[in-house]
């Protein structure tokens, strides 16, 4: 859309107001449109046993030089401990279908080593067996995970086995995990691992990617073997929320196939999810380089994130035919850009590679758009933490950094428990030429949330080198002060490494506040937050 089109579908009070002092873009939030609280669980993460995400990872071990709590990576703890507490996904993704947690506890030095479920994929044919990415040593199991997660405060969320293992082996797990002190022989064990107490675990994945690794199952099959490992499951005193394996981004057919398999044995049977996990990837674009990519390669990458948004929406229509009050939310605990691994900082970190700009904005048209359907999302996890998919972190033996996808997780952290915000976007959409078919991308995509007074928006800007000037209008209130942040680079490309870890960092904007208005500079290529103080 070019801007008079643009100009000439804006109601008649907008056009008004802009011709009193022009602006490229308005956004226009509703203070009395709230649509949910927003869960500190949509800002949440993933590792599994899978490249480097571990071991190099998260976890260095005891006697690293590396400093370490308990042998987890301190660098990594005081990032994660930065960005507020949400919650953490392990040990998959695929790997969880062939895991047996009992492989993980016990003395570190007698756990089994096992064939890792990866070593056979892409770099890691090249890599030596003695590579912890090849061959688990199972050093880090489940009390290592969970005293992970306590350290970052996460909420931990266990997937089970449901391809290799049986019910019985799932409500053992949960035993082990929840079982109160001196209750059983698996709480022995777990004291004699070191936790006596309960670990109270709440969240348990059934299976993962059920309909491909987890199995290859069709929807009626999973359904089935879903309430064998819900029936009458353990529960310790305290709720468990189970997340049922969901679809490959645009597959009703699995949503549909299992809820109507799950009600057609009985409709109350569909209380038994907890959420529905939604697994979408925007993947890569061009040549598939995570720093090597033409602009034309940027704007239909960040197309394709803005997918969400329909994946989302698409999806909560299959299940209200189901659930008609909603009961059930949407989990997408697993989304990201997936780069080939060309650029990962180490041979054996499969999937890895180095995010840029390109990246953040991916992240921030991600989270905002899990803000706006607050009421749908219960929980999302980016997939994943550190040397892989959509990643935080690098990290490789001492050296360690955050990326711009960090950054945008710090910036938005102000969300949570914040009161999630009617709002709409008013921009002319970017437009491009890909394979000589003419394009467009959204140009600016965000979310606003209240929490008491103070009022936070979040958007990200995909104009690749057009600043843009915005006026926010906020209707039901006014404004007493306002403060902005920027997270923005010399251009797309700009990304932080181990020789420039900080390359890529947020820094304060200018923003105006009038009355029930804001006006801001956006950059090209940039994700900002404004917040403001209402009065
Ligand atoms: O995140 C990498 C892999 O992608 C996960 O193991 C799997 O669930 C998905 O296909």
């Amino acid at each position: 859309m070019n801007r008079r089109s643009f100009l000439s579908i804006l109601p008649a009070g907008l056009l008004a107001a802009r011709s009193a002092r022009a602006a490229d873009a308005d956004v226009q939030i509703f203070l009395n449109e709230p649509i949910g609280p927003i869960s500190p669980l949509i800002h949440g993460h993933f590792i599994e046993h899978l490249g480097g995400v571990i071991y190099d990872g998260v976890w260095v071990g005891e006697d690293s030089k590396i400093p370490n709590i308990g042998g987890v990576r301190k660098a990594l703890v005081d990032a994660m401990r930065a960005i507020g507490p949400s919650v953490i996904r392990w040990p998959g993704g695929c790997f969880a279908d062939s895991y047996d947690w009992r492989d993980g506890i016990g003395p570190r030095a007698s756990r089994p080593r096992r064939r890792n479920f990866w070593a056979s994929e892409g770099r890691l044919k090249d890599v030596p067996e003695a590579s912890p990415a090849r061959n688990d040593p199972n050093w880090f199991g489940t009390n290592e995970f969970l005293r992970f997660s306590k350290l970052i405060d996460a909420e931990p969320y266990l997937a089970a086995n449901l391809r290799g293992m049986t019910a019985e082996d799932f409500n053992q797990w949960i035993e082990y995990c929840n079982s109160p002190a001196d209750a059983s022989t698996l709480s022995e064990r777990r004291a004699a691992n070191g936790d006596p107490g309960p670990f109270n675990v709440r969240y348990w994945g059934v299976g993962n990617e059920s309909w491909g690794c987890g199995g290859d199952l069709t929807a009626e099959e999973y359904s089935v073997e879903f309430r064998k490992f819900t029936a009458w499951t353990p529960t310790y005193g305290k709720p468990l929320s189970f997340i049922a394996s969901g679809p490959d981004s645009g597959n009703y057919k699995w949503s549909r196939g299992f809820f109507s398999a799950l009600a057609e044995k009985n409709p109350n049977l569909v209380n038994r999810v907890w959420g529905w996990a939604l697994h979408y990837y925007c993947g890569t674009t061009g040549k598939g380089d995570s720093l090597d990519f033409t602009s034309e390669d940027a704007y239909e990458l960040l197309d394709k994130a803005n997918r969400m948004e329909d994946l989302i929406t698409r999806h909560w229509s299959v299940m209200s035919e189901f659930d008609r009050e909603h009961r059930v939310k949407l989990v997408v605990d697993e989304w990201g850009a997936w780069h080939h691994d060309t650029t990962a900082v180490a041979p054996h970190h499969l999937f890895g590679s180095v995010p840029t700009m390109r990246d953040a904005l991916i992240a921030g048209i991600s989270l905002d758009t899990f803000h706006r359907h607050a009421d749908k999302v219960a929980m999302a996890n980016a997939a994943q933490l550190v040397n892989c998919i959509q990643t935080l972190f690098l990290a490789n033996g001492d050296k360690f950094c955050v990326t711009p996808t960090y950054e945008v997780f710090a910036m938005y952290k102000d969300h949570n428990n914040g009161q999630s915000l009617r709002t709409v976007f008013g921009a002319p959409d970017v437009s491009y030429t890909l394979d000589a078919k003419p394009r467009q991308v959204m140009r600016l995509a965000g979310s606003a949330s209240r929490n008491g007074n103070v009022l936070t928006l979040t958007a990200a800007h995909t104009h690749l080198t057009d600043p843009l000037d915005t006026v926010i209008r906020i209707s039901g209130g006014t404004v007493k002060s306002a403060r902005a942040v920027v997270l923005t680079g010399p251009d797309i490309h700009a990304h932080n490494d181990f020789a420039q870890p900080h390359a890529v960092k947020t820094s304060p904007a200018q923003v105006e506040a009038s009355g029930s208005e804001l006006r801001i500079h956006i950059p090209p290529a940039s994700v900002i937050k404004i917040q403001a103080d209402l009065a």
